[in-house]
């Protein structure tokens, strides 16, 4: 639906309530922001359609990414209004990276660091993260990308909802798309479910690795998992060097 046809429906209701009610209603107090529902649409947006991914991404249909370059994917990101994230952000977070990335790293969401500076993994996390993919030659200046199951900040760092997570899915698609990453590392249990579509336990699956459209996925632990357990380094260390090994092998081919 449109966003005016949207804020036509909400207006005959607000002044319908009103009517019945002799008064306004609190709930109404405010407008809310209106978006259009189908701004982008990719392929593989439903747990249906993704049980026909590799037949649908074997190919690269233009169509799938309507023809946008990473940085106008990004600039759409940017004005996004899809979900209510949009009312309490400070920035969007899109992601930074290189254009043709080896690995594209896969976080939660941004925390008030990355939604003050507009960029991901910035913060604490960000730190140990970049030491992370440094001890296996990976780094966000020359080889990686890195981006968010959600592209605005969760207030008090909650978990982001389902519906925002589906809200926003369909920019993470499209930036994989043109991304077109060899192997993506899903940074905890979060961001593997919404690739994979399935329940995952990141204690017992950490390090395994799955597929999204022919890509390997590997999970592994969130960096503040780390940072609020050490025992969690570790297994995530060895989680790192079985992902680099079939990097190597992905990359000598
Ligand atoms: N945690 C995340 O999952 N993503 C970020 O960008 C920062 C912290």
């Amino acid at each position: 639906m449109k966003a005016e046809d949207k804020k036509i429906i909400y207006t005959l209701l607000k002044t319908a309530d009103a009517y019945e009610c002799g008064y306004t209603r609190e709930k109404f107090a405010g407008e809310p922001v209106f978006a259009n529902d189908t701004e982008l649409s990719f392929p593989g947006s439903t747990r249906e359609s993704r049980q026909n991914r590799d037949v649908e991404m074997s190919g690269s249909s233009p169509n799938m990414t309507q023809g946008l370059s990473l940085d106008e994917l990004n600039a759409k990101i940017l004005r996004c209004t899809r979900c209510g994230l949009a009312r309490t952000r400070n920035n969007v977070v899109p992601g930074m990276g290189v254009e043709h990335p080896d690995v594209l790293v896969i976080g939660e969401g941004p925390g008030h660091d990355e939604d003050m500076q507009g960029l991901p993994f910035v913060g604490k996390a960000g730190v140990l993260l970049d030491r992370m993919l440094a001890a296996i030659g990976l780094d966000r200046k020359s080889n990686c990308y890195i981006a968010n199951i959600v592209k605005c900040r969760p207030p008090e760092n909650r978990n982001p909802m389902p519906d925002e997570q589906a809200a926003c899915f369909s920019f993470l698609e499209a930036q994989i798309h043109i991304l077109k990453p060899k192997m993506i590392l899903c940074m905890g249990k979060i961001a593997i479910e919404k690739i994979t579509g399935q329940n995952i336990s990141i204690n017992a699956q950490h390090g395994e690795f799955f597929e999204y459209n022919g890509i390997p996925v590997m999970p592994t632990y969130h960096p503040s998992a780390l940072l609020r357990n050490e025992e969690l380094k570790r297994p995530a260390w060895e989680d790192l060097k079985k992902f680099k090994r079939r990097l190597d092998a992905i990359k000598a081919n």
